[in-house]
Parts: C-alpha cells; structure tokens; sequence
C-alpha cells in the first residue's frame, strides 16, 4: 500500500495490491480526479488520462499551457462559480456576498496510519502500517480559506476513505453554504445506482435504477437521524454485475445527521458522485482561525461483486468502526420484554419472564420503555430518567441484582434525547425542546426534541442517566431516538449561526455517547432509532450493533437483514424472535423461520416465553444452543455471502463461512409454498472447492402437520435429519438438492432450513 506522488506531473496514486485512485493538480492549480478503479500500474504521469476537447460555448478558466474548462472536468474538488455548471462539493458565502471560489494546490504531506477524528466518528487503525493518509492543502487565496483534502487508503482493503477540513486563514468570516466529504467523477454513465431505502418497518430494501442524465440520489432531512427512508449510501454498479461477480464502487457515510448522495450525469455522460451533510437548511458560520471537518466519506471499490463488496465494509466496519470490548465478543442471547409486554408490567411480571429466560438459556434481560417517571403511555415521561416506584418498587438497583441472582445480565431501554411535555423535565426546563419562536410546535408519538446543539442540555441528560447506570449493574443499553425534527432552531444559537443547529445535535448525541461509553466500558450499548431508523456508520462507532427493525416477523425481516447487509456486519444486526400471529403485520411465521432469521444477527427473544407450548420450548432450547455454538463463526470470525435475493423472487438465502472455511452455517428460505414444484438447488458460496464437507439439516416435520398428511409423505415420528457428504465445489456449482416436501412439512409457507457444514 503507498502514496505515490509524482513531483513532475504533480500526481498522487493512491494505490494497494486491489486498487488504484489517481489524482492530479491541473494547470490552474486546481485537482483532477483522472481515475478510480481496479489497481493499475504505476507511471510516472497520468495526465493522457486527461481529456478535452474544443466544443462551442466552453467556460475556459485557464488558456496557457492548457486549455482547461471546468464543466468538462473530471474534478476532485469541485467548487462554486469558475465555469462547472453541475453541483460543486463546496460552496463559501463571503462579506460582500460572493460565492465564488478558487481552491488551489499549495503543498501535501503524507503520513502512516489515520488521525482520529473525535467529536466525529471515523473508521481507525491499531498500528500505523495498516493505512496511509494523505492530505492536501488547497487555498481560496481571495478569502484565505483553505480546504484540507484527507485521504486514507488501507494496505488490507480496497478502501478510500475521505473528508475535508476547512479553515478560515483569511481576515473575514466566512460561511460554508455546502461542505460535502467527497466528489468522485467518472467517464461514462454506464452504472447503475443502487441505494437502500424503505420507511419504519421495512428500512434498507435494495433499490437499483439505470443512471440517467441529470440528477439523481437520495437523502435525508430528518435532523435526528440518518433515517428509515434512504440509508447514507449508495453503489455504483455496471450493469452485468451480480452478487459473485462484476465492479461496483460503494460509498457510505460516516454520519448519523442529515445527509446527501447525489449522482450527477452531464450530457456529455461525466458521471460526478458527491456524498456528505445534506446543504440544505445547513450552513456553518468559520470566524477567523476556526476549523470545520467533514464527516467521512467510506469507498469500496470491488471487481467480485455486491457480496465482495459487502464483505470489505462487513470486516472494516466489524473491526476498525466498531469499538470497545464489545467489538470482538460474540454477542449476549437476549430477552427484550417490548413486544412481551409493552408498557403493562411489574417487577412480579418482569421476573417470570425473566426466571423463564434463564431456563431456557437466555443470557440477558432487557428492560424496554415504561420502568420510569409516569411513563405508562407513549404520552409522559420522556425526560424522567428515575424509576418508576409504582410498577418497580425495589428500583432498577433491585429489580437490577434480582435477575442478576438469577444468573442473568440486566439491560435498560433510554430515550435520552426526548421529553414529552407531560414530564418533570419539560416543567422545569421548557425552553430545552427544540422549536421555533411563534411557530407551532409539532409532535410525534406525543414527544418533542430536546437541543442536544446545547452543551448544557447534553450536560444535564448525561448526569441523570449516568446517576442510574452508576447505582445498578446496568450492562446493556439500548438508546432509542423515536422522532424526526422538525422546527429546527435553537434558542442557544445566534441568527447567523441557526443552519449549524443540526449538526450540532448530532455532534451532541455523538459527545454523549462518548463519555457514556468511556465511563461504563464494559456495557454494551444497542442504537435503535424507531427499529432502523439510526442504523449508519455514525452509530456503529458508538454502539457496536443497531436494533434493525421494529418489523420483527421472521420472513419480513430477511428482506430487511438482507438488504442491511450490504454495509453492516451481522454483528452490528439487532434481530430477536417474536410473537406469532405477528404484531406488525398478523402473520405466522413458524418459529424456525423466526428464529432461523434472527440467528444471522445479533440474536434474542422478545416475547413472553411462559406463553409458548412444551414443545415450542424445547424449540426454543434448541435453537439457543444451537447460537451458542456458531455464533463466534456468524458474528466475529465469518465471511457472509448472499445468496438468494428475496426482492428477486420466491427464495431467501445466505451463508456464512468461517475465515479458514472449514465450515459454515447457511440459510434457506421460502416465501410462499408451491404443490407439486419443480427441484430445487441451493448453491452455496465461499467454501474451499477441494474440501470435503458434511452437511446436516433438522428436516423434522413441525407439530403441525396432519396425520393424514405424514401418512401420504410416509413420515414416521421422531426427528428427521439431512446429512450428507459433498465436496465444496459440488456445494457450490451443483448446490445441494432440497426436496420441496421438507419445505412442505416444515409448515408450508414461508418456512426455512438451517445447514450445518463442516469438514
Ligand atoms: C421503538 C423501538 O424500536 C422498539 O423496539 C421499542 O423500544 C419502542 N420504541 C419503545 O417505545
């Protein structure tokens, strides 16, 4: 891995053994972005990959030696008002009201490793040989702005990372209108965009559409969060490419704030990429001598497909994101009362499920809204961290060392972000909400935003939360934020500074989680966000996994897990196992099918066990200890692949392989049954072809099927296993052969397998 630079032909190559970035200064001392894609050789210049041509009505910005017109310009870091009349990256509001600006080259320097980038989040390094950076210093002489241009490039990955820092070196201040993270351009326009958006209880669905000239992109303008709708990335794929195979360039934001993606295709087909904090409503004041930087911006560029693609943003993210003693452990088995209980319950209530919990093999009981201030609706309470003596007389500490002495963790639910008006908090401090003089304030769920932009909100929060996690044995936290903002202004900000309102109350929330996990270590902290609303790379720096949807049907949520798994790592999925018929959406899925699911994620229970049947149990006991043993395998040591695609068709499936490949665990899954189908093949992916594997499936039929039924199938009593010997290239090319009978058995629709393979 290296920066190369190129003193003659003023060209930086960022380079590794998989892939290549080039950049270089123009002749009006501005940067070219001349290419990004799979490695390539090294030379000493670049510049033939330069083009032009003479066409009518070019804005020239330089005539000597070369010709050189911005709007045809493959450029790194596009600005506003010298000829380019696409979007720009950056856009900097002057006194007088110009928004012009010129940045120019004026030196670099390259160092081993990454600078952390705290109050932000940022993906890191343990030792220095691990990456490089290089950051280039590019001057607005006019205003005396500069614009630091960072890069990473990782020697193990084929990752980009990059981000901007601004400062004011001029004599006046100035407003950044737009500071985006990064601009890639590209040649042409054959690529397809593939992004991944949805609503509350159906986040990340995969989205793929042709790019087209114009605009296109996503974003989101939610203020709190990244949001359930469009998930702060997006992939550039050609149009052959698959899953196993073909290029695709991924971009994901380091952010959990408002944000844009946008992909711009001039009719001469410059396909230019700019990701960062959404501009509009953001504006962000520089004084003389002060400093802005960017979130970051992570590229992926893959030549093996989607899977290869996700593979890299799983291990980067798994391991030099995520932090904390969490990040390597495989996670607790939960029981999470929510879906058991809602707000209905008492310490007695409580401590059933929980006694139930610990019989089964659950390691873990979660404690979800309601246990403080009068919070016995959705209507009151938020902003009352202290418990509720009513339903819990002995307290979180009690009701804490009670399921402790059961042999079980205890963990909190926390919303510390909002107040409902109907709250001690709100009376006491009615100005800490987030509105707008003279303007209605608008609700949701009955809640209102508190300014997280003001330290002294921040402060007060931070002190009664860790008051409660100080006197409990608190070791897990789940941190929910269940609103979008809306009037968006803050009494702690001056006029001119309002459009920074935002980005501070995410900085806000960032700078609490942070003391909160410097200070209690060893919990492990849960984002959740509506369901999924907050599931971006911003959280995953501070909470190593993300409760993924509030949409917990088993069936609903492959396609949801499986469109999350385009960025984030299975340890990073929170999935639990719920009620049937469904609460979201009144289906039933069986059991295995819930739990089969639940297992590629983080992996919990959220229902009141005591309800279940014997044999349900036995299921359940089964499947917990089935988790225990391969969950170092699925969360911390394996390479996941998808594939099949239920936004595609009938079928749902995914494997995960350990690093050494001598085994496996895969998923197959169906939506609806068929009578009398065709033969079914499942290939698997990722094995070693000359290994010789066995593979075993629980095919035992469920409870539920007739006699009558098991007669015409001629099945007997008892379990019914699939084992069977296969080489991985057999497992691969031929798959292996599922007999639609067993799906049939299995409970007909929207059933599932479960494969063991090792050798
Ligand atoms: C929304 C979350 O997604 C749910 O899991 C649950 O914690 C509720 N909030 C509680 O209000």
């Amino acid at each position: 891995m290296a920066v190369l630079f190129h003193e003659a032909s003023k060209t930086w190559h960022l380079t590794n053994d998989r892939v290549s970035y080039i950049i270089r200064v123009m002749e009006n001392g501005q940067l070219e972005n001349l290419y990004y894609g799979k490695k390539i050789h090294d030379r000493e210049s670049f510049s033939h990959f330069h083009e032009e041509a003479m066409r009518s009505q070019m804005t020239i910005c330089v005539d000597e030696p070369a010709m050189l017109a911005m709007h045809y310009t493959r450029q790194e870091f596009p600005s506003y008002g010298t000829g380019d009349y696409r979007s720009p990256m950056v856009t900097v509001l002057q006194e007088n009201g110009s928004r012009i600006s010129d940045f120019k080259y004026v030196s670099y320097r390259v160092y081993q490793g990454k600078a952390p980038m705290l109050p932000l989040p940022a993906v890191y390094v343990e030792s220095p040989d691990e990456a490089e950076t290089l950051e280039i210093l590019l001057k607005d002489e006019l205003t005396g702005v500069t614009a630091t241009l960072i890069y990473t490039i990782y020697a193990d990955y084929p990752v980009i990372v990059r981000s901007v820092r601004f400062a004011n070196g001029g004599k006046a201040p100035v407003t950044l209108e737009r500071a985006l993270s990064a601009s890639v351009e590209f040649l042409d326009m054959d690529y397809e965009l593939v992004q991944l958006s949805g609503a509350w209880s159906r986040e990340r669905y995969v989205k793929t559409r042709k790019l087209e000239m114009g605009l296109q992109g996503i974003q989101s303008l939610t203020g709190t969060c990244s949001s359930a709708e469009q998930n702060p990335f997006l992939a550039l794929k050609r149009p052959g490419t698959g899953e196993m195979s073909g290029e695709v360039f991924g971009f994901s934001l380091v952010y959990s704030g408002n944000h844009l993606s946008q992909v711009e295709v001039s009719t001469f087909k410059l396909t230019r990429v700019l990701m960062g904090i959404n501009p509009e409503g953001f504006s962000w004041k520089l004084d003389e001598g002060a400093v802005f930087q960017t979130p970051e911006v992570v590229m992926v560029y893959s030549d093996k497909g989607l899977n290869g693609m996700s593979q890299v943003y799983h291990r980067l993210y798994r391991t030099r994101l995520a932090r904390g003693v969490w990040r390597d452990r495989p996670r607790p088995i939960l029981l999470n009362n929510w879906e058991a209980t809602y707000f209905d319950f008492n310490e007695e209530k409580l401590l059933a499920i929980a006694r139930k919990a610990k019989e089964v093999g659950v390691e873990l009981f979660v404690l979800d809204d309601g246990w403080f201030g009068a919070r016995n609706d959705d209507r009151r309470g938020l902003g009352d961290w202290f418990v509720n003596t009513d339903k819990l007389p002995s307290g979180i500490s009690g009701l804490s060392e009670k399921i402790e002495a059961m042999g079980l963790k205890f963990g909190l639910w926390v919303e510390l972000e909002m107040v409902n008006k109907d709250s001690d908090l709100y009376r006491a401090h009615p100005d800490w909400l987030i509105h707008a003089p003279g303007r209605y304030e608008s609700h949701a769920r009955h809640q209102h935003v508190l300014d997280f932009s003001r330290p002294e909100v921040v402060d007060a929060i931070h002190d009664m939360i860790a008051k409660t996690l100080r006197e409990s044995k608190i070791s897990y936290i789940k941190w929910d934020m269940n609103r979008y903002m809306s009037e968006p202004w803050s009494c702690g900000l001056s006029a001119d500074r309002q459009g920074e309102m935002m980005h501070r109350y995410i900085l806000g929330v960032y700078d609490l989680y942070e003391r909160l996990i410097r200070e209690f270590p060893e919990i492990l902290f849960e984002s959740c966000a509506s369901g999924g609303a907050r599931f971006d790379p911003g959280m995953l720096f501070f909470a190593p996994q993300a409760w993924c949807s509030d949409d917990t049907d088993g069936a609903e949520r492959q396609k949801i897990q499986y469109g999350t798994t385009y960025v984030y790592p299975l340890s990073s999925i929170g999935a639990h196992v719920s009620a049937v018929p469904n609460h979201q959406l009144m289906r039933v899925t069986p059991l295995e099918t819930r739990a089969n699911t639940a297992m590629f994620g983080t992996f919990g229970y959220e229902l009141d066990l005591n309800l279940l049947s014997e044999s349900e149990i036995a299921k359940v006991k089964q499947e917990i200890e089935f988790m225990k043993s391969h969950r170092e395998l699925i969360q911390t040591d394996g390479d996941f692949y998808r594939l099949d695609n239920p936004f595609a068709g009938n079928r749902v499936g995914w494997i995960v392989v350990s690093s050494d490949k001598t085994k496996a665990v895969a998923m197959y899954g169906q939506r609806l049954n068929h009578v009398n189908g065709n033969w079914l093949r499942f290939k698997l992916a990722g094995l070693d072809p000359d290994r010789l594997y066995k593979v075993r499936c629980d095919i035992t039929p469920s409870d539920d099927v007739p006699e009558f039924v098991r007669m015409v199938y001629g099945i007997k009593d008892g379990e019914h296993i699939y084992e069977a010997e296969a080489y991985g290239d057999e497992l691969m090319n031929a798959g292996i052969p599922v007999d639609q009978s067993w799906m049939a058995m299995k409970g007909g629709d929207f059933t599932s397998l479960l494969f063991e393979i090792e050798s």
